[in-house]
């Protein structure tokens, strides 16, 4: 089931000068049931130049509070203009959208590389709620893309590999010695060079690996076919398939 409401901005944090974070109260009584790895398109009001709504995943939900939070990069005219919103303002978000993350095994693993690792906190938090024992690892160029590592922390095991040694593993995710430890299934986000590593160390592993795909979309509900990637079962779209695919059922990845 989708929803198309609005929600009013309660927080907001810059963490640096293109990137934020947005927390957002939804309006009505319960927020309905969100699975990690699920987005929402956002809508961008009154910018005629900006038709399509913007896909962002969230990035961590407060049941308590209904709330969901976002972490948005800016990057071009819609992010932009996300960036201007105030708090007490509102947004409309058609939610919640894509397959998100199957829950399996009893030990996994969560790697996130840079941004890209925003949908894991919320999956941290329900593999945590589930009684799934996991580690995280979390890869960055430097200290300043570790912006959200406290959150990480406060849940369960948390790796740190950085390219520049400032934090953690000096190196990349994949050479971190975590990546060497027997999992059931690991939970991948980020740069697809990234995902397209580790879903290669794990296939020959035959651990399942699991990669969030941030494919270009428009319409973000199975209506205008830009997002198809080829699967072994055939053409899927990102947005209603996905966006998270065992990798080894994606062909060219
Ligand atoms: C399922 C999904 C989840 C996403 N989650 C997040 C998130 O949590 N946080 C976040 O900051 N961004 C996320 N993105 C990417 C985000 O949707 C785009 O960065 C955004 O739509 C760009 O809009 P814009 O108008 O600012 O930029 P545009 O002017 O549309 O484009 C600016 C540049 O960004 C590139 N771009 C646009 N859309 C995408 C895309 N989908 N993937 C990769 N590059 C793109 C364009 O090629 C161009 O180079 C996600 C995308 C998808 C598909
Ligand atoms: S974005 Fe339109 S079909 Fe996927």
């Amino acid at each position: 089931m989708k929803y198309c409401k609005d929600f009013i901005v309660v927080g907001k944090e810059m963490i640096r000068s293109d990137l934020f974070i947005l927390k957002l109260q939804y309006q009505e009584e319960v927020l309905p049931e969100i699975k990690p790895g699920q987005f929402v398109e956002i809508l961008i009001k009154d910018k005629k130049d900006v038709l399509l709504r913007r896909p962002i995943s969230i990035h961590d939900v407060s049941k308590e509070n209904n709330q969901i939070s976002l972490v948005i990069q800016i990057v071009g005219k819609g992010t932009e203009e996300l960036s201007k919103i105030e708090m007490g303002n509102s947004l409309n978000l058609i939610f919640p959208l894509g397959n998100g993350f199957s829950l399996i095994g009893n030990k996994v693993l969560l790697i996130g590389g840079g941004v890209g690792a925003a949908p894991l906190l919320y999956l941290a938090r329900c593999l945590k709620e589930k009684g799934t024992a996991f580690n995280t690892l979390i890869g960055s160029r430097d200290t300043i893309q570790l912006f959200n590592k406290d959150k990480f922390s406060d849940l369960g095991p948390l790796h740190i590999a950085t390219e520049n040694g400032s934090c953690g593993f000096k190196g990349l995710v994949t050479e971190h010695p975590i990546m060497e430890e027997d999992f059931d299934a690991v939970y991948c986000c980020g740069p697809t060079i990234m995902m397209q590593k580790v879903a290669s160390i794990m296939e020959k592993r035959n651990i399942p690996c699991f990669v969030s795909l941030e494919h270009k979309m428009a319409c973000g509900f199975g209506v205008c076919l830009c997002c198809v990637v080829d699967t072994d079962t055939g053409n899927k779209r990102t947005c209603i398939n996905g966006p998270v695919f065992l990798s080894s059922e994606l062909k060219n990845f």
